[in-house]
Parts: C-alpha cells; sequence; structure tokens
C-alpha cells in the first residue's frame, strides 16, 4: 500500500514536482528528436551533394547513355545531325551509301565517334567534298579531318589519309516512342567486325 498522500499541501507538491519531471522528458524527448531530424537532414545533404559532384545518381552525356528525340534523327539519306551532348555524328544510310567497300550495306543508323582515329582531331561532316578527289568520284559529302585530311565515307568507313581505320562507333538501340539511345560508354573500333555500314540499324 502506497503511504503517498492523496490531499493537501504535501500531495499538490508532489503533482507538482511529477508534472515538471514529465515537462522534462518531454523536453529532452523532443531535443533528442530534433537532432535526429537534423542529423538525417544533413547526412541526406550531403549524399546528395556527393552523388551530385561525382554525377553517381544519373550520368548523362558522353560516357553515359545518350537519348536522341525523333526529331533530331536525320532522313534516309539525309544529312548527318552532330550530337554535340553525346560527342558523335548520327548518320541515316539510305541503303548501301556509304558502303564504299561493297560490304552489303543495307542502311540505317549509325552513330559515329567524331574523333579522328589518327590522333584525335574531330572530324566534321564535309557535304560540298567530291569522292573524285580519294578516288570515289560522283559521291559527294564525306567526313573529312582538317588536321591530315583522312576522308570517311558517310558510314565512317576510311578510303584516304594516314588514319589508322575506320570512325568508331556507339552502339544504337531504337526505342518504342521513336526515339535512339546511344551507349557512349562503349566505343566499338572502327577496325572491328562488322565493318561499319553492317553495324546500322534499321529505322523507319
Ligand atoms: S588527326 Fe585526323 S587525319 Fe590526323
Amino acid at each position: 500500500m502506497s503511504n503517498r498522500p492523496t490531499s493537501g499541501p504535501r500531495a499538490g507538491r508532489i503533482e507538482q514536482a511529477r508534472q515538471q519531471e514529465a515537462r522534462k522528458v518531454a523536453r529532452r524527448s523532443f531535443l533528442r528528436v530534433s537532432a535526429f531530424a537534423g542529423l538525417t537532414l544533413f547526412v541526406g545533404g550531403m549524399l546528395a551533394s556527393f552523388l551530385a559532384f561525382f554525377n553517381l545518381r544519373s550520368p548523362t552525356g558522353f560516357g553515359a547513355p545518350v537519348t536522341v528525340g525523333p526529331g533530331e534523327i536525320p532522313g534516309p539519306g539525309g544529312t548527318p545531325e552532330r550530337n554535340s551532348e553525346g560527342r558523335f555524328w548520327l548518320v541515316n544510310l539510305d541503303g548501301g551509301e556509304g558502303d564504299v567497300q561493297g560490304v552489303g550495306g543495307t542502311g540505317g543508323l549509325l552513330a559515329l565517334y567524331w574523333v579522328c582515329p589518327h590522333l584525335g582531331c574531330t572530324v566534321p561532316w564535309n557535304p560540298a567534298f567530291d569522292g573524285g578527289a580519294v578516288g570515289h568520284a560522283g559521291i559527294v559529302g564525306w567526313f573529312r579531318c582538317p588536321c591530315h585530311a583522312s576522308t570517311y565515307s558517310k558510314a565512317g568507313v576510311r578510303v584516304f589519309g594516314p588514319a589508322p581505320r575506320s570512325m568508331d562507333t556507339f552502339d544504337v538501340e531504337v526505342n518504342a516512342d521513336g526515339s535512339i539511345t546511344v551507349n557512349t560508354s562503349a566505343i566499338t573500333s572502327g577496325a572491328a567486325d562488322p565493318p561499319n555500314p553492317l553495324r546500322a540499324i534499321p529505322y523507319s
């Protein structure tokens, strides 16, 4: 049985002390929860900054998958599209276009890495260059390196100059909405099999 008084001045003091203690406990709990929430926010913020700094959350651009919308994809036989984000030329070969060695290309999309396999200059598309100067009269429009004149067909096939191989390529995947994804994290050498014209992906 408890000896605690239930009425009178002493009982009032005990009740007051009990309420003060309860308030202290509530305040301590509140401070603990606040400190924990603050720490969580701090750690979360640090983690987000870390991921953003090292671009780990959703890497984009060169070295990652690059999506190209349908509006940026040239039609068959159209002018190659320069993609600065992924550092490639997107070409849409019309049938055997660019298959200057007759390997049996049937057309489609190719993503050509724009770095020249010779010494690394950026290779531009030259729409007015006549292939007569490189043994392919009648074909106008070539990739031609400004540094040492290595010349490549629209499929990136080397026909002239000091470059040791054709232009390198990236894998292309066609998405359901008509866009494409170019995987710039994996470069396929222009010297690898199959040759460039046979790497083209059908696109309609
Ligand atoms: S760097 Fe392109 S031909 Fe030399």
